[in-house]
């Protein structure tokens, strides 16, 4: 049977709503919405209010425009199918001057985004001069023969890391880099650069209009000193037994006899393992059953070794994230990035569930 992911609809809703603290936010959701289900967490969305959303992916954006005629659908990477995006009315970042000068023919229309590179450097302008040239020149062309800049956007690559200083130095480098490109005068219907943490450290900036949150809204808190009730999991990932098995001491089990218990042992055999995106680091770590913690001692691709006690029976179940066992739990304790443990589960392996308001499983 296998591993299954239960997630509360109701529960995940009021967290998008909570995470965000009634402001305007652009749902990120790539990777199938950080693995929640890209169709389960856009219509969820809509439900909690949530209207713009940003992918990395044109796949992701044309399912998100099947369900959402009239939402705000930004495509973060660089596009080069600019039919496409005309088509569908997306809204595409402007990654380089290069690339404006490039495209601007094909461009007319199409609302752009001006993306600055900052610390994080993964693709945007360097500096306030060539976004200034960009709405310059825009401006000198026919308004029928312009792109439609809409809007302006950078991505912080230390706002988790709460120990280093470059957060700071990052955020001041935006900061002045917006208020000189808003010194032209033009006006941006979009100004987006907070994720999770830096919404979390600084509450939205000024002159900004959207957050543009992906973890804090499925309920993984961006680091683990904020009150885990403010960001309550939806999410419960649970296998069950498939055996009850006694282990003498120095017996080994496992793969190179990974598991030999110091003394007389009981073990569960669970229908789970890394074959579904449990990771190895994970697995250093307890699970639950009935309430109770214990202990993993081997993980397999579609096994784990649980040491029990006689309180554990066959029909129980093994939980290894929920509301007491949280991703971001893991996360402290060094597993990986909340977004690395999710983005790890197999959904093609896994059993998925959704739980609807009225309770009935779908
Ligand atoms: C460009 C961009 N913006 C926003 C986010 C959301 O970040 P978080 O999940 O930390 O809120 C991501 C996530 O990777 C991202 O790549």
């Amino acid at each position: 049977m296998g591993g299954t992911l239960i997630i509360d609809r109701a529960q995940f809703i009021r967290t998008a709503k909570a995470s965000s603290g009634g402001k305007n936010v652009i749902a990120v959701v790539k990777n199938n919405a950080y693995n929640y289900g890209l169709k389960f967490s856009v219509s969820a969305f809509l439900e909690a209010g949530i209207h713009s959303f940003a992918t990395t992916s044109m796949d992701e954006a044309l399912t998100i425009r099947e369900m959402a005629p009239d939402a705000m659908i930004f495509l973060m990477n660089p596009t080069y199918d600019l039919e496409m995006v005309r088509r569908n009315d997306f809204h595409i970042t402007l990654p380089s001057l290069e690339y404006y000068y490039k495209y601007r023919d094909d461009l007319t229309g199409i609302s752009i985004h001006l993306e600055y590179a900052g610390l994080f450097n993964r693709s945007g302008f360097e500096d306030a001069s060539d976004m200034v040239e960009v709405i310059n020149d825009a401006y000198a062309l026919p308004p029928h023969a312009r792109a439609d800049i809409a809007g302006i956007w950078t991505h912080f690559g230390y706002a988790d890391e709460l120990d280093m200083q470059e957060y700071e130095v990052e955020r001041k480098m935006w900061l002045d880099l917006l208020s000189t490109v808003m010194n032209t005068g033009h006006t941006f219907k979009y100004i987006h650069a907070q994720n999770s943490a830096s919404y979390a450290r600084d509450g939205l900036f000024e002159h900004h209009t959207h957050l543009r949150l992906g973890i804090a809204l499925y309920g993984s808190r961006p680091y683990a000193t904020l009150p885990a009730s403010d960001y309550e999991q939806s999410m419960t990932l649970k296998a069950p037994i498939v055996q009850l098995r006694h282990l003498r001491a120095s017996q080994k089990c496992g793969y190179g006899g990974s598991y030999e218990p110091h003394e007389d042992a009981s073990i569960a055999v669970v229908d789970i393992g890394y074959g579904d995106g449990i990771l190895r680091k994970r697995a250093e770590f307890d699970c639950m059953i009935n309430g109770r913690r214990y202990p993993i001692k081997a993980l397999m691709m579609s096994h784990m070794i649980v040491e029990v006690d006689e309180c554990v029976d066959m029909e129980d179940e093994v939980i290894l994230y929920g509301n007491d066992l949280r991703i971001d739990e893991f996360t402290a304790l060094g597993v990986g990035a909340n977004s690395e443990q999710l983005g790890a589960l197999n959904y093609n392996s896994l059993k998925k569930v959704i739980i609807n308001d009225t309770g009935v499983y779908q």
